[in-house]
């Protein structure tokens, strides 16, 4: 690759470094490591492009940063001087802006290859035992209970209701279970079966010593 990916590396690592929401430089690493673990099963894709989303997938978050028009600029600026051409660029802004499960959550985004493969780089970082911590994390950062049989999962939200606190063990069936189906690629979709139920026995004892039963 001619392009420079460790002056993108270094940007992101200085944005995210002292984020508490659940979006810090680990979770941005351990997607790049899966966009990775993804690429070599499928060599036609451009891997120069998947990096730098992965890197840079969660830097205009509107809910990470005051002014994500100003932040995309600066992105941009940052592919052009870190190598990447105009079109390569373009590409990676497009993938980031599609990605979220939240841009999704009205129609469903289509993606290129390259940004199938970040989505499910992201993705799988939400589910197993590393995305049962992150909500767990969140919603504490957030001031959500961390379970209320009286409040039902919500079934289809607005960006907003999405956004307003529901409960942690919501959050599973409200998101977290339906990632597996949900991923694009081969290898995303096996690693994502392992994952799912590592959360689903978890619930499964959760809703157990809630109840008395061990
Ligand atoms: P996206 O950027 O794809 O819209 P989020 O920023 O909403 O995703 O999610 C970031 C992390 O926080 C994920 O691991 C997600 O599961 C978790 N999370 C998001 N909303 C909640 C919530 N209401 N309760 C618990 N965890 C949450
Ligand atoms: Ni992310």
């Amino acid at each position: 690759m001619a392009v420079n990916l460790t002056l993108i590396k270094d940007r992101v690592q200085l944005a995210m470094k002292d984020d508490t929401t659940g979006h810090s430089f680990d979770h941005i690493q351990r997607v790049v490591n899966n966009a990775k673990m993804i690429l070599a099963s499928l060599p036609d894709a451009n891997a120069a492009i998947v990096y730098a989303a992965a890197y840079m997938h969660d830097l205009a978050d509107d809910k990470l940063v005051a002014d994500p028009v100003a932040r995309k600029v600066e992105m941009q600026e940052l592919l052009l001087t870190a190598g990447y051409s105009e079109d390569e660029a373009n590409a990676v802004m497009d993938i980031i802006e599609k990605l979220s499960f939240s841009a999704n959550l009205h129609h469903h985004q289509k993606l290129t290859l390259e940004g199938q493969i970040v989505q499910d780089a992201d993705r799988l970082d939400a589910i197993g035992a590393v995305g049962i911590t992150r909500a767990i994390y969140y919603s504490g950062h957030h001031g959500e209970k961390i379970y209320d049989p009286a409040i039902k999962p919500r079934k289809h939200m607005t960006k907003e209701e999405y956004r307003r606190p529901g409960t942690t063990i919501n959050h599973f069936y409200e998101k977290l279970l339906k990632l597996a189906d949900e991923m694009n690629t081969e290898p995303a979709k096996q690693i994502a079966q392992h994952r799912n139920q590592v959360m689903k026995d978890y619930l499964a004892e959760f809703k157990a010593e809630w109840n008395g039963e061990r």
